[in-house]
């Protein structure tokens, strides 16, 4: 069975709790169970990972590389900030699927760019956490 690895960035540990109007209710238990759920209907198995610490978040997109099938990534403020995240998902070579919660283009300036649209195959925003189950599906459907 085909791997995808789910990546969550700083205080998504926080969903449900952090600026509900903005990211909503669901819990980040509840975003793992969604993106399970989804990959068991789509034949695929589902890592699940969320992380404050940017290094781990770089070795476990490079651990990826000539492993998984995609990468759903939301790398929360990291989009905004990390040239080192954007290199290792060039270095990994698996298909990216940027993926915010909120809309980032009907928020503050700071959050209008993203190092990670510049090697993303797509980017979902502003779906909710729906978001999440809209790029395993896709990735599904790339690896039919
Ligand atoms: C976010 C948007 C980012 O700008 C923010 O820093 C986050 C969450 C989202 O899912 O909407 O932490 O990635």
């Amino acid at each position: 069975m085909k791997t995808i690895l789910v990546l969550n960035g700083p205080n998504l540990n926080m969903l449900g709790l952090r600026q509900p109007d903005v990211y909503g209710h669901d819990t980040l238990a509840d975003v793992e169970a969604l993106c399970r759920k989804t990959g068991d209907e789509s034949g695929l198995e589902i890592e699940f990972q969320q992380t404050n610490h940017e290094g781990k978040m770089i070795d476990w997109i490079l651990h990826a590389r000539n492993r998984v099938a995609g990468i759903v990534i939301n790398p929360g403020a990291w989009t905004h900030t990390s040239v080192a995240i954007h290199d290792a998902l060039i270095a990994a070579e698996v298909p990216v699927i940027e993926v915010h919660i909120s809309n980032v283009h009907r928020r503050e300036h700071f959050r209008h760019h993203s190092y990670v649209s510049l090697v993303a195959k797509a980017v979902l925003a502003g779906l909710g956490t729906h978001g999440y189950q809209l790029a395993i599906e896709h990735l599904a459907h790339l690896n039919r």
